[in-house]
């Protein structure tokens, strides 16, 4: 029987990606398991999504480690002590740092509400992605699901999905319609990360 691949959830918000991955984790299809939240929000939403799972979640940022080399050393221990495969961010504001990058190259992998490279990058997070589709007049958004480089949004591409933008949309009602695609393709993606792994 293959060991579920060990994964750290890294989460700033409500979670609803947190709590599909979760999920989907419990599926008997699932290669991976859940092990671990990390957030740099003490008061997140997904501090309740890891609560209702049982999983371990630990606040970690420049207020709980205001000198930068204990805050990554805090975080390489705590990855370390729960044995971490893979790292799936989720609506994570901060940027992992590069050390941590480089020990877990090709191993980190983030979910973007549009489709990169386009409407990515610093600030381009959470509304400020849909008002700049908008914006654009592009006729298509959609999900991205890549790998974690240094800098914000531009490692490789792995998955997306194409989704037609309505005229006379909000950004909000965008957002809305988005949001489900992005629960179903992350696990997919996770999941096959997770079967490369174990070469399964
Ligand atoms: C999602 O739209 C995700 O794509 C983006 O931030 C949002 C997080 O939402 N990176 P949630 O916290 O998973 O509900």
């Amino acid at each position: 029987m293959v060991q579920p691949v060990r994964v750290a959830i890294f989460a700033s918000g409500r979670g609803s990606n947190a709590d599909a991955l979760i999920r989907f984790s419990q599926r008997p299809e699932a290669l991976y398991r859940v092990v671990l939240i990390v957030s740099n929000n003490s008061t997140a939403g997904v501090r309740q999504v890891a609560q209702q799972h049982g999983i371990p979640f630990v606040h970690l940022s420049s207020v709980t480690h205001p000198d930068p080399e204990a805050y990554v050393a805090a975080l390489r221990t705590i990855l370390q002590q729960h044995a971490v495969e893979l790292i799936a961010l989720a609506g994570y504001l901060k940027k992992v740092p590069a050390a941590i990058v480089q020990e877990y190259r090709g191993r980190i992998l983030n979910i973007h509400p549009a489709l990169l490279p386009k409407f990515g990058g610093e600030g381009m997070y959470g509304i400020h992605v849909h008002e700049a589709v908008l914006r654009s007049g592009e006729p298509y958004t959609g999900v991205s699901v890549h790998l974690v480089e240094e800098e914000y949004d531009t490692g490789p591409v792995l998955a997306q999905v194409r989704i037609p933008v309505a005229p006379a949309i909000t950004a909000e009602q965008l957002a809305a319609q988005v949001l489900p695609y992005e629960h179903e393709l992350y696990p997919l993606v996770l999941n096959q990360c997770a079967r490369v792994l174990r070469r399964c």
